[in-house]
């Protein structure tokens, strides 16, 4: 079954056919929406004319919170994200009024024209700053097993610290984008680059005051998402809804590059306090941690990505004792969302430092410390939210990957290059990754699918789940064929439809192929059932000397055969009008929801996740030592992903994945001005890894031979894990830094480790040296 079939939209996507949402046939009174946003961090607002932007030319309509119909709210879970600013807004880049003309020219004049009076308020817009204001949003959360303050008390060893992770961008090549177009009455069918169309339905609905019956939302594709569409595509659907609402024409609006980076929002940046206690072997005893996340400026899903990072603070390694209080800050920044990994790459980041300090305090290689902490097979294997790490691949995936990276002979030779080169510095780091899969708001895990079957044998597949890249059509599209035992050019999987299949859960949480796929699965076994009746009635009529039972029919290579009996068989097109004949019902609805989680949020105590996905890597990084800029030489990685639907598209998805992750911890650093203006708004400021940043040698592989019980044919997610294998990257620059010193001084260190963060660690062990300070990894 495992195919390297090419992504069902590859030849589409290089030749420019695939439709986005600024390819769709356009009607000739399409207008184009334009969305004027806030350019103070915190400000009343006094007064606003829109009088002479109304009169412009081409101008259509100039909305502003007065027009909205229904609610004016698009908050995802708590309801504090207003659509378009009323008496106060809350950051630069907060949407306030919507014009909608007939050209983007038209709109930026009119735009001109609007006469806005504030007065600026107080605002904040760091952590810390959050933390001194006590600008707390919802109340602090704790997750806890042991006694982590005793325990800490009694290690032999015990290091403390802090550290900062950053904020990223999406940057998603089609930035948010929706065309919304008229029918008749209150009817909209909605057009969105969403990973959530059911979601957004909803807030249209609600914005626009109708119910979801007169509501379709269409996704055919998103240009990339990567969790930025999670919550976020919803605005911009509802901004174009409510300019369509009141011109009663088509509306697109397609944000700007610029300004998609000053409205939405990124990854949370963490500030993180921990505390750690061990013991001469590097043991881990205790662990404390504090986490505390800038959400911006609303809740959106702050907490949940909290939780994630809660539930990830572990990574691959067993705590005895664990305390973790977790606080979610507000700032006036635009509200920070959901990114892959979601909140998972904040949590490990903080005990993959705790692990590497342990090294360099023990002066042991990192690998060691690992390899001692890792969940146990059979003992030391429960987390500490209570979940037990089952089919854990971490020592086999250890064991084959310090082998195949060779990492033992290029520790040394990485030893003998730091020893007599002053000027460049290498760094070498191996980081695994254990990742929940299931959502953790337990209920989200359920799909839904519409499974039709035409009468020339050709199937259309409609299911819950979205495409932005990741595959997932693909990997669909092989499910139907394969259950329904045809080829996989008979099978279409259907744009996302919120009129074909109702109330969906994002398409997130890595785990679309689980959902949707057993979703479609049980489509087709009802189907199937349907089917295999028939024709063994169509065979024994055929002929009536053996008798062939509906169990007996088998669906392969195209042909419909009766197992026991294989001369009695009819190809799968040729039986369907068949079934239209006989009056059999080809068209099923297929339904699946995750078995086994439970997931008590308030004891923080359970079984969050159906199943866990791991993977490593080994990273070996050139540091420039003069100049701090930072050359990756090799990468190499094992990754589970039980028996692989389709190996080329996971394969690219941890390619993707570990990449993107290498721009959030080298070059993405997303700064704000002390106004609260975003000064990284574009790719001349804002460094996303290109061709050029990929290592020198790029080695994936898959671990073969781990079947997944219990997952549709077997299979794992993929998409998000990869990500945190960036962390190897990290590492192995914090471990060339610390050549520069021998070793013995703990470098100062965050996230993203950019050129200046490692000149300025370089600088500040070069002190250290000069100052003689005895072992300062000891503290
Ligand atoms: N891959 C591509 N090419 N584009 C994307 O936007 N999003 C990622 C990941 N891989 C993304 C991607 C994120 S954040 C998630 S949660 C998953 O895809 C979602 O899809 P899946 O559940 O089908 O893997
Ligand atoms: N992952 C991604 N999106 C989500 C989750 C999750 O665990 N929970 C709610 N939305
Ligand atoms: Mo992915 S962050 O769960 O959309």
């Amino acid at each position: 079954m495992s195919e390297q079939i090419p992504h069902e939209s590859a030849v589409l996507h290089v030749t420019g056919e695939a439709h986005y949402i600024d390819d769709l046939p356009a009607s000739g009174n399409l207008l184009v929406g334009r969305v004027v946003y806030s350019p103070r961090a915190h400000a009343r607002i006094l007064s606003f004319d829109l009088s002479k932007a109304q009169r412009a030319l081409g101008v259509e309509a100039v909305l502003s919170f007065k027009d909205i119909p229904g609610h004016n709210q698009m908050g995802p879970v708590v309801k504090d994200e207003p659509c378009l600013g009323e008496k106060e807004v809350t950051f630069v880049g907060q949407a306030m009024f919507l014009i909608a003309a007939r050209t983007d020219a038209q709109c930026r004049a009119a735009e001109k024209l609007i006469d806005v009076k504030y007065k600026s308020l107080d605002s904040i817009l760091t952590i810390e700053d959050a933390i001194r204001k006590n600008n707390l949003l919802g109340s602090p959360r704790s997750m806890s097993r042991g006694d982590a303050e005793s325990a800490i008390a009694g290690s032999s060893h015990v290091i403390k610290g802090e550290l900062r992770t950053g904020a990223a961008e999406h940057w998603y090549l089609e930035s948010q984008a929706a065309l919304c177009v008229p029918g008749e009455g209150t009817e909209i069918t909605v057009y969105s680059s969403s990973q959530s169309p059911s979601e957004t339905q909803t807030l249209v609905a609600e914005v626009l005051g109708i119910r979801k019956k007169d509501v379709v939302v269409e996704v055919r594709r998103m240009g990339g998402a990567f969790g930025g569409k999670e919550t976020q595509a919803n605005h911009t659907a509802c901004w174009s809804a409510l300019l369509c609402r009141a011109t009663g024409k088509p509306v697109k609006i397609r944000l700007f590059r610029d300004d998609d980076m000053i409205m939405t929002g990124k990854r949370h940046r963490f500030l993180i306090r921990y505390e750690a206690g061990f013991d001469d072997d590097g043991k881990l005893q205790a662990v404390k941690l504090e986490l505390n996340s800038d959400a911006g400026g609303a809740t959106d899903l702050s907490f949940a990505i909290m939780e994630r990072a809660m539930l990830h603070c572990d990574n691959a390694y067993y705590v005895p004792n664990m305390s973790v209080v977790a606080r979610v800050w507000k700032t006036n920044l635009p509200s920070n969302t959901a990114f892959r990994g979601f909140g998972g790459p904040q949590g490990m980041a903080a005990i993959e430092t705790i692990i590497d300090r342990i090294a360099r305090h023990l002066h042991k290689d990192s690998l060691e410390i690992r390899r001692k902490n890792f969940y146990g097979l059979s003992d030391n294997n429960v987390t500490h939210y209570g979940q037990t790490v089952e089919n854990n691949r971490l020592h086999m995936l250890y064991d084959r990957l310090v082998e195949s990276s060779d990492y033992a002979m290029r520790r040394m030779s990485i030893q003998e290059f730091n020893r007599t080169n002053e000027f460049y510095k290498k760094g070498l780091a191996l980081t695994p990754v254990k990742f929940g899969i299931s959502f953790t708001t337990t209920h989200l895990n359920q799909a839904g699918a519409l499974v039709h079957i035409y009468n020339d044998g050709t199937i259309l597949v409609n299911h819950g789940g979205t495409e932005m890249g990741q595959g997932l059509h693909t990997k669909i599209q092989q499910i139907a064929a394969a259950e329904l035992g045809v080829s996989v050019d008979r099978v279409r999987v259907n744009a996302t439809n919120t009129s074909k299949v109702p109330n969906t859960s994002s398409t997130a949480a890595s785990a679309a192929t689980d959902l949707n796929g057993m979703a479609v699965k049980n489509a087709i076994e009802i189907l199937k059932d349907r089917i295999a009746a028939a024709i063994a009635l169509l065979f024994n009529e055929q002929d009536a000397s053996v008798s062939t039972d509906k169990n007996d029919i088998v669906f392969e290579n195209n042909v419909i055969v009766d197992g026991r009996h294989p001369e009695r068989k009819i190809g799968f097109a040729e039986a369907m009008p068949q079934m239209i004949l006989r009056q059999v019902s080809l068209s099923s609805t297929g339904y699946y929801r995750t078995p086994g989680i439970k997931w008590d949020k308030v004891k923080g105590w359970g079984k969050p996740f159906h199943y866990y996905a791991f993977g490593m890597a080994v990273s070996e990084v050139l540091v420039d030592v003069l100049t701090g800029s930072v050359k990756l030489l090799r990468t190499d990685i094992l990754h589970d992903v039980g028996d692989s639907i389709n190996p080329a598209i996971d394969i690219g998805q941890i390619e993707g994945g570990f990449i993107q992750g290498v721009g959030w911890v080298t070059t993405e650093e997303i700064k704000w001005d002390a106004s609260g203006h975003l000064m990284t708004h574009s790719p001349d400021t804002y460094k996303i890894p290109t061709a050029q940043d990929i290592p020198l040698e790029f080695r994936v592989a898959l671990l073969q031979g781990v079947p997944n019980p219990n997952v549709i044919r077997k299979s794992k997610a993929v998409a998000e894990p990869p990500l945190m294998l960036s962390l190897s990257t990290w590492l192995a620059i914090k471990d060339a830094i610390s050549a520069t010193a021998n070793h013995d001084f703990e470098p100062e260190f965050s996230l993203p480790a950019t050129n200046e963060v490692i000149l300025l660690s370089i600088e500040q062990l070069k002190c250290l040296k000069k100052a003689g300070a005895m072992h300062q990894v000891s503290s």
